[in-house]
């Protein structure tokens, strides 16, 4: 009985230690990413029902660098730390802007894409918000847990609606039960571009940067998101400096 207990904590101690990391990723044979799909262009649900996007292309290639099949969880955005926290994804890859809060409880890979805020509201109407002020004592809608969350949530006298998903948030928009939508300049863009009964009223600049979210603790893996990035950021030319006058090995 003894001998099975010890056999039992030795497993759970070898999961503990390897959970996540790039020997057990390779093992499984898979990388499992969280993300939430209404965001696009960098992840949503396409007309085959399929997760795709920026964030995905990137995701496939650290998989593919890593020589294992990707997996797409989709998850509501406030889960996802939670998520990683508890080894159920190994990589969050939701266009996450880099955050000091954040950043207490997971790692950041470096900078991928620079983000504002805008403010989205019907067009056509007299409501044309130019400011964040602009927003007091009207009704505003928000994916929970987002930056966006965090700039309406500052300012006195504003209605806020939270919302998992920003498909529900701009059919409320729509439906005039809110007066405007706070949310990443270039998802702003993308759902104006699909309803134009929609506009971008403003954009406030937050200068966010966004980040894969690693475990912490998690080196090996970091460091390979890192690479994979940098290396994505890399011209032809630069590939070739690389090749003909930086290679030693
Ligand atoms: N950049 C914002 C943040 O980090 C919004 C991200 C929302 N991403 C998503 N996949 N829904 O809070």
């Amino acid at each position: 009985m003894k001998k099975w207990v010890a056999v039992f904590l030795a497993l759970v101690i070898v999961g503990v230690i390897f959970s996540g990391t790039l020997a057990e990723i390779k093992e499984r044979g898979k990388l499992i990413v969280g993300t939430e799909p209404t965001f696009p262009p960098f992840e949503y649900v396409n007309e085959n029902n399929e997760i795709v996007g920026f964030d995905i292309d990137i995701a496939q290639k650290i998989a593919d660098e890593l020589g294992v099949e990707l997996e797409i969880l989709n998850l509501p955005f406030d889960s996802l730390i939670p998520a990683l926290i508890s080894d159920k994804i190994d990589l969050i890859v939701a266009g996450m802007t880099i955050t000091e809060e954040r950043a207490k409880v997971i790692d950041f890979s470096i900078p991928y894409f620079n983000a504002n805020q805008a403010i989205v509201v019907r067009d056509g109407e007299p409501f044309m918000p130019q400011t964040l002020g602009d927003l007091k004592g009207k009704k505003v809608a928000v994916q929970l847990g987002t930056t966006g969350d965090l700039v309406v949530s500052d300012i006195s006298g504003v209605t806020i609606t939270r919302f998992q998903k920003f498909t529900d948030a701009f059919l409320e928009l729509q439906n005039k039960r809110v007066d405007a939508v706070v949310l990443d300049e270039a998802v702003a863009n993308a759902y104006v571009k699909t309803f134009p009964k929609f506009i971008v009223a403003a954009v406030i600049d937050t200068g966010e940067k966004y980040g894969i979210g690693v475990k912490k603790g998690n080196e090996e893996l970091l460091e390979f998101v890192n690479t994979v990035i940098s290396n994505m950021f890399k011209s032809p030319y630069d590939l070739l400096v690389e090749k003909w006058f930086e290679e030693t090995k």
